[in-house]
């Protein structure tokens, strides 16, 4: 018996092993070529809870509707629905909520972008069991934006989070409000997010090669729905954008290259708006945008759609398409002026250390992805930084991948980019995530707030960050 359970195990072990030598030697990452459809579903909107306070929400395994050809099995964070609820918060609010796992396995929320204590931001080891809950509390004390919610156990995210465990936060606060920026039905929430559908199915399953380039999908949906359609009036919309895709980079545009105006990114309002027609928006990336609908008539159609874009690996940025189509119902005649000035950002200059994070693929007994050299180990602390202090962070990537960098903890300032990108519009207000595409260097400013304790530096390709470019660091 033990002998031959060992030569079944040996077995599989020289299969294995010779598949994971070829794709060592040959990594060759494919695009995947994306499905089409006639847009005919409609768009959904996340559940909105204004100011929770000891709100009960449930992870667990539901039906929900992704398209028009039946319910889809995922994980969620609402009964029957494809994204969890949107989170509405006025800046000083003090959120609680009783999280529940229903799932049978271990899960828990990380609060991407908010400055929270440790003990409440989902360090991979403050997991909560399979039937098991947890109080998440904490003030919400920072500037109006767009942030989100996702689980963050280690080796378990990107599956978590891929089958439909996530959701957005917006936090308002006066400045903002005076601004008067469109709002109500003109201020949408947008989710997009890559699945694979077979028939319907929803399947999380990587091969090698993925692992390596990120686990992405033929069908785009956003708010949770595959090829959707939302009816508009022919005025100024302000979308709230968020890319909760594992991997896939998106060039954001307008069918007929129709111009928007970006006023906000990762950390809030931008200082002044800047109008473009195209924007590269990574993992984990927000953008906050408003777009004039104004010249099209009644019945007129326009597309959010991604158009192609040099330099993103073998796997990225090959090909055109839509993520959602717009259709104008009603016409009216206002005139909507975008407010030029829009906030001030104190800018961070003196820096009182330089950290180097070197982005790297390692060939070892398997490709991994590595910080420095490190895989993610929940015991060691890779960096100590002091609360108050200000420091600059400098990422090389010196992989022929994209890398979308994350910091928790902390809102920076992209201060370079090496090479011809340049530093983006969306990227001149305050972030937690910055795309180097392959060959890329780029530095950071940040002051680490009075949150003491350990946080995550990593890399927001999913897969990537459970394959184990991780880094761990301790605000004392
Ligand atoms: Cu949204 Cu540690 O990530
Ligand atoms: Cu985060
Ligand atoms: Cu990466």
């Amino acid at each position: 018996m033990e002998r031959r359970t060992f030569i079944k195990k040996s077995a599989i072990g020289i299969v294995a092993g010779s598949a994971l030598l070829e794709s060592c030697m040959k990594v060759e990452p494919v695009p995947v070529s994306m499905a089409s459809d006639n847009f005919s579903n409609l768009l959904g909107f996340p559940k909105v809870i204004q100011n929770p306070q000891d709100y009960v929400m449930t992870a667990k395994s539901t039906l929900a509707k992704v398209n028009n050809n039946g319910m889809t099995e995922m994980l969620s964070y609402m009964e029957n629905m494809s994204t969890g609820p949107l989170f509405k918060m006025q800046k000083g609010h003090d959120f609680s909520l009783l999280f529940k796992n229903n799932l049978d396995e271990h899960t828990n929320i990380h609060w991407h972008g908010l400055l929270i204590p440790a003990k409440m931001d989902g360090h991979p080891n403050d997991v909560v069991h399979a039937n098991e809950s947890f109080n998440y509390r904490f003030t919400v004390n920072q500037r109006a934006g767009a942030y989100w919610y996702h689980p963050h156990p280690h080796e378990a995210t990107a599956r978590q989070t891929y089958m439909g465990l996530a959701g957005m936060i917006i936090v308002n606060d006066a400045e903002e409000a005076a601004l008067k920026l469109p709002s109500g039905e003109l201020e949408l929430p947008l989710i997009i997010s890559d699945k694979r559908l077979t028939n319907n199915a929803l399947l999380y399953n990587p091969t090698t090669n993925e692992v390596m380039s990120g686990y992405m999908g033929e069908t785009i949906t956003v708010n949770g729905i595959a090829f959707p359609f939302t009816e508009i009036t022919n005025t100024t919309y302000r979308l709230r954008i968020l890319n909760a895709s594992n991997a896939r980079i998106y060039n954001l545009a307008f069918s007929n290259n129709l111009p928007f105006t970006v006023i906000g990114s990762d950390g809030g309002l931008l200082e002044n708006s800047v109008k473009v027609t195209s924007l590269l928006l990574c993992p984990a990336e927000r953008i906050d945008i408003l777009v004039d609908f104004g010249k099209l008539s009644l019945g007129d159609v326009a597309f959010l759609k991604s158009n192609t874009f040099p330099n993103g690996s073998k796997a990225q940025g090959q090909e055109e398409f839509s993520l959602m189509k717009f259709i104008v119902k009603k016409t009216v005649s206002e005139n909507y002026t975008i407010p030029a000035r829009l906030s001030t950002i104190e800018r961070l200059a003196i820096s009182s250390k330089t950290r180097n994070f070197k982005l790297q693929m390692k060939m070892g007994l398997r490709m991994t992805h590595r910080i420095n050299n490190k895989l993610y180990e929940s015991n060691r602390i890779d960096e100590t930084v002091k609360a108050g202090d200000t420091e600059t962070w400098i990422f090389n990537n010196s992989s022929d991948e994209p890398h979308p960098m994350h910091i928790h903890g902390v809102q920076f300032q992209i201060s370079e980019r090496s090479g011809n990108r340049g530093i983006l519009p969306h990227e001149k207000g305050w972030k937690d995530v910055v795309l180097l595409l392959p060959n890329e260097i780029v530095k950071v400013t940040m002051k680490f707030p009075d949150n003491k304790g350990k946080y995550m530096v990593h890399c927001h390709n999913l897969e990537h960050e459970d394959d184990g470019m991780m880094l761990q660091f301790e605000i004392v």
